[in-house]
Parts: structure tokens; sequence; C-alpha cells
């Protein structure tokens, strides 16, 4: 297997050439959203120009819209290790978490519990908070701050336990969780297994037969894609899912749960991010199906993650004021590093950078319960720094240059 060629991966980012102040923007805002490679744009432009229209119709234009459609449900499902009726879309995760969440709810009676953690992006929290109006009952797995891991999930199963809600990876501290062991733990006790991927899914390759889990969501606009929402489901699981859906609207996956009319030209750009990450893999030695030429391009993402993490972390860690949360590098992480610089707020910090052209995030990125629970609530939250394939070295060391400038 080779290496991720970050100098072709860059040229395929037309985003890359905006400037700042002077200077080339470093993008480190991935775990916010990523940049697009220019197959995503090329291939909305062409659904707009051939191919626009509604589904099911008798002519071309119509025709080619199932055909994309089909065709990104197979892509996804390629990339997770699915089959394509497996593979729901929808506006985002958060709102294909509360269609699952409402149908599921459905399921559940006076005193089941649902399991969610304090470790997640609210998007895997409210929704499923929300099931207390059925009478349900939600315990909360702890996050030890001193370690940035969660609680043993055992701690939290019980008798009553109907759903277990957990995030594969933090978007605030690039804490990667134990969800393989979740899987066995839930089956063990009857409950179902929704694992939020959207920070995993952009680092490292998923395999959601490997995992076990029952549904598994993510985000494409995280992975080189569209804004749009992604929902796995386990074939069994998701028939069973007693879905909201029109009268008219197919009663099986994955259509049931996918209410109105889809994002067609995303769905288009979706076919440009799978034809991205095929390029990556075939570059990074991957043979075979396309499985496995995106499981090859993953795994090369992963790699450039690892190593570049490691300067960012060791870059940070020996700044004065700096101080770094979530796992080490050596630990199952993602390239996504937080931190505070004492003096300052996450606010200041991330102005300074972006007037400096180098883009990070700052304060709870919607997961406000690592932040309460490391007791940052009050002073802004955390400074995020998320490395992408597109980002190098140089982006690194601007960023180190630039809190090196507040530190002094
Ligand atoms: C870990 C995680 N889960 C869920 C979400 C919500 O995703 P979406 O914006 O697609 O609703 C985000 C977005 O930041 C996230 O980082």
């Amino acid at each position: 297997m080779q290496q991720l060629d970050v100098r072709h991966c860059r040229s395929l980012f037309p985003s890359l050439a905006l400037e700042e102040g002077g200077r080339s923007v470093a993008y480190l805002d991935a775990p916010a959203g990523t940049q697009v490679p220019r197959m995503v744009g090329d291939s909305i432009t062409t659904y707009f120009r051939d191919a626009n229209a509604n589904v099911g119709g008798a002519y071309r234009t119509s025709r080619a819209t199932d055909r994309i459609i089909a065709e990104a449900r197979a892509a996804m499902a390629d990339l997770l290790g699915a089959e394509a009726d497996e593979i729901a879309f929808g506006a985002n995760m958060t709102t294909l978490t509360y269609t699952l969440s409402r149908a599921l709810g459905q399921t559940l009676t006076e005193g089941d519990e649902v399991v969610v953690t304090e470790m997640d992006h609210e998007a895997n929290v409210s929704p499923w908070r929300a099931l207390t109006e059925r009478g349900a009952a939600v315990r909360t797995l702890p996050m030890d701050p001193a370690t940035c891991q969660l609680a043993p999930l055992e701690t939290c199963l019980g008798p009553r336990t109907r759903v277990v809600a957990l995030g594969y990876a933090s978007n605030a501290l690039g804490t990667v969780n134990a969800v393989r062991r979740a899987a066995s733990l839930c089956r063990e006790a009857g409950a179902i297994l929704v694992v939020d991927a959207v920070h995993y899914l952009p680092h490292a390759p998923v395999d959601v037969k490997d995992l076990d889990c029952d549904f598994l969501l993510a985000s494409t606009y995280k992975v080189f894609g569209p804004h749009l929402g992604l929902l796995y489901g386990r074939k069994a699981a998701f028939e069973k899912l007693p879905a909201y859906r029109l009268r008219v609207q197919r009663p099986y996956p994955p259509e049931k749960l996918e209410t109105g009319t889809l994002n067609h030209e995303g769905l288009a750009g979706l076919l440009g991010t799978a034809a991205f990450l095929e390029d990556i893999g075939r570059r990074a030695g991957g043979k075979g199906d396309r499985r496995q030429i995106l499981r090859a391009a993953m795994t090369a993402i992963a790699d450039h993650g690892k190593a570049l993490g490691e300067r960012l972390y060791r870059g940070l860690a020996g700044l004065p004021g700096v101080r770094v949360f979530g796992p080490l590098p050596g630990a199952r992480r993602t390239p996504t590093y937080s931190f505070t610089l004492a003096g300052r707020t996450p606010r200041q910090v991330a102005e300074h950078l972006g007037s400096r052209g180098v883009f990070v995030s700052d304060g709870d990125f919607y997961a406000p319960g690592p932040i309460e629970r490391l007791g940052l609530a009050g002073s802004g939250g955390l400074v995020r720094a998320g490395l992408a394939p597109y980002n190098d070295a140089e982006d690194v060391a601007r960023l180190l240059e630039c809190v090196t400038e507040l530190a002094g």
C-alpha cells in the first residue's frame, strides 16, 4: 500500500486557491465540513444540464435521475460495506436521526430505556431524549474528563435497554469509541445500536457488517461531498422499523424513510465524491472492486491523518500556555485536535488565525456535553483544528506560527 499523494489530492480541490490577506487559505475546519474536489461541482453542473427531472418518469432525464439515485446508494454502500438497499438519504444527519428516533419511539413502552452519551454531538442526543415523551427513561453514559473516554457501556445497560445511541468518534475531542464492542453488548442485551459516524467516516475505513450495528448515520458534507445526510440500516432492523411515511411512499427500505423529493443534484455530486475517493484509492495502490479501492483510499487518508496529526499535536503541546485535550496521538483517535490558549478565548484565537488565512472552529461544536464536563462551557469552549487529506505540513506549520504569535 502506498502513501496518500497529497500534492495530487490538493490539486483536485479548487477552493484551496482562495486567499486571505495575500496568503492561500489553510482549511483546518474539516470537522465542520470538508472542502470538495472539483468532481463534485462538475457532477452537479452536469446533472442540472443533462438529467434534471423528478423520479419515475417515462422519459430520458427522469430515467437518468433514477439511475443517479441508485448509483449514489451503491457508491455509499461500497464506502460502508453495506448493500445498496440499506442506504437512505436525507437532508442531513440530524434530520435523519429525528426521523429514526420517532420511528423507533413507536416500538417503546413506558419504562423502556434509551442510552445516550455525554460525549456525543447533540444530533445523537436530543432526538433520543425526545423519547421521554413516550415514557422512555434516558440514561447518559458519562465521560471521564481526565482521559476523555466514555465509561464502559455495561454500566448503563439493563434489562429494559431498547436503544443505545453512540458516537463512533467525538467531533470535539477526536476520541474514537469502542463501537464493535458496544454492538456485541447491545446484541446480548437485545438493544438496537445506533451509531453516529459523522466524525469518524472522513478519517478511516468503515465496515458496518464487521461492526454489526443496526443503524449508522453520517453526513456527506464531512466526507468531501455535498450537504446531505446518510443512513445505513441493517436489513433486518430496517425492515422492522415502523417509519412514518406517506400512503403513496414505498413501504420498504430504503425509501420508507425518505419523505419527499430527494436532493437529486446533491446525489449526483456524491458520485463525484465517490470518483474522487476511487482516484485516491487507486493511486494508493488499491486494487479489485470499488469497495476494495474505497477502503484503500480511506486507509491512505487514515495514515496521512495519523502522521500529520502527530506533528500537529507535538507542535501545539510544545507551545507555552497551550493545553491540548483528548487522547494522545498513539491512541485510537481522529486527527482532530482541540486546545485552549491561556489568556485568550477560543473565539479570539480563531479570529486571529482566521485573519491570517488559517481557518479553525471554536466553541462547543454542538457537543456541549464534553465541553461542560471539561469545565470549559463558561470560557468559550475549545479551538478545534481538524485534518483532512488536502492538508499538508505547511498548513500545520502556519497554524503553529499563528498560535505562537498569540502565545508570545
Ligand atoms: C459528530 C457529529 N454528529 C452529528 C452532526 C450533525 O450532522 P448534520 O449537520 O449532518 O446534521 C455533526 C455535525 O457537526 C457531527 O460533527
